[in-house]
């Protein structure tokens, strides 16, 4: 980042690292003012467009969840970061992104254990703390859960949710009901996550608390989405191919992207539509926007295809950073809470009329299952739900073999209660699939702040500008009056508590000169400054200036608030 913009970060107060007074605390950040109101104002802005506009419900779930949550999920046992320990300093590193640092390696974090412990020995990679050697020493799996307890003695355990998702998809049977079962439906929720990182570094795009705007669109098999809205929206597109032939990423709308099969899914394609118009209207820079898709072997647990939304936030060279990730979540979590967890999260579909369907399904002996597999049941049980459906003609043998948690097991298949028949049914009960914009909001801040900051000069001076869109700037509008004497600063007072009134981002200002006090006002963004002087008590004019061109008008006070809405 230019120093110039972290010097103004930290002077105006847009962020600092949390608790200084007790040395800090590596990955927490506290938001000031300024920070605190642009971050607000950017979670409103994503409000209107993906809640209101996109017609969507939200809502507000618990930041702690039960550890069974968190199994179903399959975040107890994959959520995991690569964690090497130096065998002389004792510092902990994160594994992957030494091997990043240290080579040309982009992106190691898809690599296995075995094969970075053998990159860091290759590349005789070295402790960045002390500067010993790595090698030979263990990569492990490090879980990226907050563990907490619930309730006192020998409590429940629990976690900070890793992302605000589950929140959403436990309640799933509840909203499914608030959407009258007309999907597709969406629900969205902005809130605090928790990721316990390794070696948090790069400010704020490394946090171990932060915060999500996720929203979770439950679809149909077959539904497809309307997206003539976002149709001719341009992309530049970094897929999966063009990353492997080391090309540069393509631009093309939305349209062709599903038309050349760049995109396999429409909502996937769709969403990045409407974010790369959201973005912009926000003021992330396009020029410095792109779309990478997910190699294969990055992708997370429970998605089948994911894009990234990645801004370029470096100073000199290019420096790209994750702000959103499209997955296409498939059934991956409805169907794991309908496995572990006490309710039905399939959805009846019914059919234009009547058909004959061939039914498979089993019936587990509770009694056998329970006792001999303990923890473990539903696991085995869920394996087989899967045989059911892939290779059911194993049914037929004495026994079945599956593997579970890593071990060989065999059931006997009378305990299964497989049954195959055909039946005349109305409609069939099936699982929605999911696809999940999730925009990291820190980031997205992060980025417009990088994006949004220039130098340049003005009446011979240099000064520093954000040039924040007027939808997120902290102020919208400053009222100054010239002198705090002979009645302008009341009648500053005056405008200021009208335009307050009709609903503008008011800051009130008589410190300084009034160049200092531009200056002020051009540093955190405030579009647009209102000077209140001698002229205005007799002719009830003020001068608007604005920030990006610093031109200043006179405008009547009585059309200052229509002017300002224009
Ligand atoms: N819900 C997606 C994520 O947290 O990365």
């Amino acid at each position: 980042m230019n120093s110039e913009l972290r010097q103004l970060i930290k002077r105006r107060g847009f962020y600092f690292l949390s608790q200084e007074s007790y040395g800090g605390s590596a990955g927490f950040y506290t938001y000031g003012p300024e920070g605190a109101s642009l971050k607000a104002n950017i979670e409103d802005a994503w409000r209107r467009q993906f809640k209101q506009k996109e017609s969507n419900m939200e809502i507000d779930s618990p930041t702690i969840m039960k550890e069974a949550v968190f199994d179903a999920s399959g975040h107890t046992e994959t959520f995991d970061d690569m964690i090497i320990e130096c065998g002389k300093c004792g510092e902990q590193h994160r594994a992957d992104h030494l091997v990043e640092d240290n080579t040309e390696i982009d992106e190691a974090e898809a690599f296995a254990a075995e094969k970075i412990e053998e990159i860091i020995e290759d590349e005789n990679i070295q402790c960045p703390s002390c500067g010993a050697s790595l090698s030979g020493i263990k990569v492990n799996d490090f879980n990226l859960m907050f563990e907490t307890s619930i309730g006192p003695g020998d409590a429940e355990r629990g976690f900070l949710r890793p992302e605000t998702a589950q929140g959403i998809f436990v309640e799933f049977p509840r909203l499914k009901e608030y959407a009258r079962n007309d999907f597709p439906f969406g629900v969205v929720q902005i809130g605090r996550s928790y990721r316990n990182e390794i070696s948090p570094r790069g400010g704020l795009s490394r946090v171990r608390e932060f915060t999500q705007a996720e929203l979770e669109n439950f679809i149909l098999p077959g539904q497809d989405p309307d997206i003539s809205d976002v149709e001719d929206v341009e992309l530049r597109l970094y897929s999966r191919k063009l990353q492997d032939e080391g090309a540069e990423p393509a631009e093309m709308t939305v349209k062709e992207s599903l038309e050349k099969d760049v995109v396999a899914s429409e909502w996937v394609a769709y969403y990045l539509g409407v974010a790369q118009r959201w973005y912009e209207r926000i003021g992330v820079d396009p020029e410095r926007l792109r779309f990478r898709q997910h190699q294969e072997d990055e992708l997370s647990h429970y998605a089948s295809d994911c894009w990234d939304a990645e801004t370029d936030v470096g100073h000199e060279e290019k420096d790209w950073l994750e702000i959103t990730g499209f997955a296409f979540r498939g059934c991956h979590d409805v169907k794991q809470h309908h496995n572990h967890s006490n309710e039905d999260y399939r959805v009846f579909r019914e059919y234009d009329e009547p058909k004959e369907i061939e039914v498979k399904d089993i019936s587990p002996d509770m009694s056998y299952f329970g006792p001999e597999f303990g923890d473990q049941a539903g696991k085995v049980i869920e394996k087989l739900e899967e045989l059911v459906e892939d290779s059911p003609e194993v049914f037929e043998q004495e026994t079945i073999e599956i593997e579970v948690s890593g071990e060989e097991i065999e059931v006997p298949s009378e305990k299964a209660g497989f049954s195959q028949r055909t039946e005349e049914k109305d409609g069939e009960k099936v699982f929605p699939q999911v696809v999940e914009p999730s925009f990291g909001v820190d980031r997205i801040f992060y980025s417009i702040l990088v994006h949004s900051f220039e130098q340049d000069e003005v009446d011979g001076e240099e000064r520093n500008v954000l040039r924040l869109e007027r939808e997120v700037a902290p102020v919208e509008v400053a009222v100054m009056p010239l002198m705090d004497k002979d009645g302008l600063g009341e009648k500053a007072e005056e405008i200021r508590d009208e335009l307050q009134e009709a609903g503008f981002r008011v800051d009130y200002d008589d410190s300084g000169s009034i160049g200092r006090r531009y200056r002020r006002q051009d540093e955190v963004g405030t579009p647009y400054c209102v000077t209140v002087d001698y002229e205005t008590l007799e002719d009830e004019d003020v001068t608007l200036r604005d920030r990006d061109s610093t031109e200043q008008q006179r405008v009547e006070i009585g059309s200052l608030a229509e002017k300002l809405g224009e």
